[in-house]
């Protein structure tokens, strides 16, 4: 499927509801929500009101009006020719008969799926390029690599929109990074799917000087609920749908929400750093990362803080994980931690600098619409005699057994 289709359920027959219910529960690519707005959902389950069918057709106007590409199946016990033919004028799609059978809603989910891919692909899929950055660790510089890979691609082209996303669910922190405040971000959001639309994402994004476009967190780390599932899929796609280039910060925590993002990512791009314990992190992760057997070339890694007397660890780094790293970030502190203490992001503030100039060339090669192809961080072998830590450290858990194998 193009993406999770959102399904709203209006109907107050139990068993014809719970046989929606059952139906739905069963199909990964569907969620039922829980809200009772329909701004946002994909279909609309709506049960004839049959003592009053003539308010349930306003209803049904009153909905396609402000939403024409919802698709509204109509439910009803009997089956008048004259209301048929009214409802099919309106816009409704199908029309379902109680009791409700799987046998006759299979095949009018399936029509509803033809038309639904057409419209999706035509739409939100061709639409903006999506990059998750994720941390093989806490403090390894993720929220710097998204801002600056964000900002590097929008001074580049002030006619292509940009976007960030901060899903650090644990105190996201790039508001400060931009020095951007914003009363609703994406903890706001993610509370009720069905009142996603692009009025309200839009109404959440504050703009910076250089055009970017920032969604805050709003997650402070204290006991939140987590996103409602599907939400986060939901708020990229809209944002997708908006933006030519979507930049996700996934913090370092492998939680659902950050699960979402990755799998609707075109690019995801794991930030490490050669600390023996980080190094140990990045591997666990291209692990996990592996299981979900994203397509080749979609994860990249690199490294933040590189000094080149790094150059031996580096290559024993890379024999030991099996791939190339996709981009060497020099380390360089007082810049980082300066630009930082202003909220200026390093391609604005530090552009003449070796770290400035790093995300303002290479932003482009690391990211850029052929990198997935190029696969930066495919193809080497893992090497079985990674001398560094086959020899020293093999209670550290860095055994050479195989290349991960989605990246
Ligand atoms: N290339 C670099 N060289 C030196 N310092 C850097 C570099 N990149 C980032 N830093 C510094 O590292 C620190 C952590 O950076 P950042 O907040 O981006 O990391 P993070 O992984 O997002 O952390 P957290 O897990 O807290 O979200 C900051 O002080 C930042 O200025
Ligand atoms: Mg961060």
């Amino acid at each position: 499927m193009a993406r999770l289709i959102a399904v709203s359920i209006d109907c107050r027959n139990e068993a014809a509801r719970q046989t929606f219910e059952e139906i739905f529960s069963r199909r990964r690519d569907y969620l039922v929500t829980k809200g009772q707005g329909t701004g946002a959902v994909d279909m609309l389950l709506l049960e004839l009101d049959e003592l009053r069918p003539q308010q349930t057709f306003g209803h049904i106007r009153e909905l396609l009006s402000a939403s024409p590409d919802l698709e509204v199946f109509l439910t009803a016990s009997r089956t008048d020719p004259q209301i048929l033919l009214e409802a099919f004028r309106l816009g409704v799609k199908e029309f379902l008969p109680q009791p409700l059978t799987r046998q006759e809603v299979e095949p009018a989910l399936a029509r509803f799926e033809e038309r639904f891919n057409g419209r999706v692909s035509g739409a939100e899929m061709q639409s903006g390029r999506v990059v998750s950055v994720i941390g093989a660790r806490g403090g390894v510089g993720t929220s710097t690599v998204a801002t600056n890979l964000a900002t590097s691609v929008q001074q580049a082209s002030q006619r292509e929109s940009a976007a960030l996303v901060d899903l650090d669910l644990h105190g996201g922190d790039l508001g400060l990074f931009l020095d951007l405040h914003a009363s609703q971000g994406l903890k706001h959001l993610s509370k009720d799917i069905s009142r996603l639309d692009e009025t309200i994402i839009r109404s959440s994004l504050a703009q910076h000087s250089s055009g970017l476009h920032l969604l805050t967190s709003g997650y402070e780390g204290f006991d939140e609920v987590a996103p409602t599932t599907g939400s986060t899929m939901r708020v990229i796609g809209l944002l997708r749908s908006m933006h030519r280039h979507v930049f996700v910060d996934c913090g370092h925590v492998l939680e659902s929400a950050v699960k979402e993002a990755l799998d609707c990512s075109d690019q995801i791009i794991v930030v490490t750093t050669l600390s023996l314990p980080t190094i140990r992190r990045t591997k666990r992760l291209l692990e996990a990362l592996g299981a979900w057997q994203y397509q080749a070339g979609k994860v990249l890694v690199v490294v933040n803080r590189y000094v080149n007397d790094q150059k031996e660890l580096l290559s024993e780094t890379e024999d030991m994980l099996g791939l190339r790293m996709a981009g060497l970030i020099p380390n360089d502190y007082p810049t980082a931690s300066e630009a930082l203490d202003h909220g200026k992001p390093l391609t604005i503030m530090a552009s003449r600098t070796t770290i400035g100039q790093w995300y303002l060339r290479g932003t482009d090669q690391l990211i850029g619409d052929k990198a997935a192809v190029k696969g930066t961080a495919v193809g080497k072998e893992p090497s079985k005699t990674a001398s560094f830590f086959g020899r020293y450290l093999p209670s550290f858990g860095l055994e050479t057994k195989g290349k991960p194998s989605a990246v």
